[in-house]
């Protein structure tokens, strides 16, 4: 990569449409946010596109724009919302399921919200297992079913008179699938598709029609998904920004700072952990261990990335990490996280952390949905398409290039995030050295 962006970053004018899989707790707390945003009975709280400022220049320059004026962005005023769900609940009813938001932030705005109803989603229990979809196409094989999709997008797009589009996957947790023969080339895929292979799950439709039409795809949830050979060459090949997976908002946030200091101090880790109750939707699904699964191959990965134990045995050579997620219903969306830390100190002495984060899964989650539909739609302005890791910062498992340790450490990858923004706008890049302030000319 130069140090220059190469292409022009084009203009962010006319309507950009958010087209999301799933119109569930996340997905309605974003949408119903975005309209209180605009009508001015909410801030957006937690969105980087919308509150950050990024430096330029010398810290003594004083020059920190916001990240709207450094960037051109899609407007709120300009964005449109659509979705696919199994369950036909219009985002009206959803919003009021999920519990998230209070009556004042809801009913305000209810016709807004009664007008988003989910178009037929391409769902398989199979994938799913807690959940029953009324709302659901039939199609001849999975191949026609990515074909349908292609023409939803088609017809959102027309009829909402939008300019761009975006799509994000904020639907359920599938089961833990590995990638295989069927995932390698788009001629294998196209096959698997046609012959309605069991290793095709519906995110990875979803995620070739959105490639297929040129439109930037997110992934929130763990799944495979778009992390397979063939759905990356086909991003490349039709120039469409990716990322993924599994949004980064509460234990695993809190995973990301902890464990870099605990590194920084060369302090040693004997163990992590972390247990959850949740009693939403999601906590349901992923009540079932093949959905489980896939969230805890997610939420494992992060620690050893960081720590690095080949590197630092004596520190991290030991370390017994436990992850779990338990279905409690009276919670609501109102997750409780708890951490125990073992750490160890000079000559071995022990030490424990102990972090109990009582948070709102959604509400964390929510302005990353914001961030990820702004920024890809940026992204493919600029010219960028594939694996887009400076988007890691969003993420829990974040893809990158093949044979390349993803970035995990939640202030690095903020840097990163930052720095591309400069980079697309051929800013100068901020390295932390501050020599400069020190040395005589
Ligand atoms: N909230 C967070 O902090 C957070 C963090 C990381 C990841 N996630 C992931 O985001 C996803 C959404 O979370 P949520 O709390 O909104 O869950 P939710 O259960 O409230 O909503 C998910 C929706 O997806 C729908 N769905 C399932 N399969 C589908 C398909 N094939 N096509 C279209 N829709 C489908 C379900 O019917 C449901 O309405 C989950 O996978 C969750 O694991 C959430």
């Amino acid at each position: 990569m130069s140090n220059v962006n190469p292409n022009k970053v084009e203009s962010a004018d006319g309507k950009l449409g958010v087209m999301i899989v799933g119109l569930g707790a996340v997905s309605t707390t974003y949408i119903a946010g975005v309209e209180n945003v605009r009508q001015g009975s909410g801030k957006a709280v937690g969105s980087l596109a919308e509150m950050a400022t990024a430096r330029l220049g010398k810290r003594t320059d004083e020059r920190s724009p916001s990240i709207r004026e450094l960037v051109p962005l899609a407007s709120l005023d300009e964005m449109v919302f659509g979705a696919w769900d199994p369950v036909p609940d219009d985002a009206y009813e959803s919003c009021k399921v999920a519990g998230v938001l209070n009556p004042p932030h809801i009913e305000p705005i209810a016709d807004f919200l009664k007008g988003i109803k989910p178009m037929p989603a391409v769902f398989d229990t199979h994938y799913v297992k807690k959940l029953e979809g009324t709302n659901v196409k039939t199609g001849k094989n999975k191949k026609d079913l990515a074909e349908q999709l292609r023409a939803d997008i088609r017809n959102f797009k027309k009829a909402n008179g939008c300019d761009r589009v975006v799509m994000i996957w904020a639907a359920s947790t599938e089961i833990f699938l590995q990638p295989g023969p069927a995932h390698e080339t788009m001629e294998a895929f196209e096959a698997a598709m046609e012959a309605d292979d069991i290793s095709i799950a519906p995110s990875m439709l979803y995620a070739y029609a959105a490639i297929m039409e040129g439109i930037p795809f997110a992934n929130g949830a763990p799944n495979l998904t778009a992390d397979i050979p063939c759905l990356l060459d086909l991003a490349r090949e039709k120039k469409v920004p990716i990322c993924g997976k599994d949004f980064k908002t509460g234990q695993t946030m809190i995973k990301t700072v902890l464990s870099p200091m605990i590194k920084a101090r060369m302090l040693g880790l004997n163990g992590w952990f972390s247990t959850n109750i949740l009693g939403n939707r999601d906590g349901e699904v992923l009540d079932d261990p093949e959905s489980f699964k896939t969230k805890e191959e997610s939420k494992l990965g992060v620690i050893d990335h960081i720590l690095q134990p080949e590197m630092y045995p004596d520190l991290y050579g030991n370390i017994y990490h436990k992850v779990r997620i338990n279905y409690y219903p009276p919670r609501k969306d109102n997750k409780e996280g708890w951490d125990n830390i073992d750490i160890f100190g000079w000559l071995g002495y022990p030490m424990q952390i102990k972090v109990d984060f009582l948070c709102r899964d959604s509400i964390l989650a929510a302005p990353l949905v914001h961030d990820l539909a702004l920024f890809l739609d940026l992204a493919q302005r600029a010219g960028m398409s594939g694996i887009q890791e400076w988007l890691s910062f969003y993420f829990k498992s974040p893809q990158a290039a093949p044979g390349l340790q993803p970035e995990h450490d939640l202030f690095i990858q903020q840097t990163k995030l930052k720095n591309t923004l400069r980079w697309m706008v051929g800013e100068e890049q901020i390295t932390h050295l501050g020599i400069e302030y020190y040395q005589e000319d």
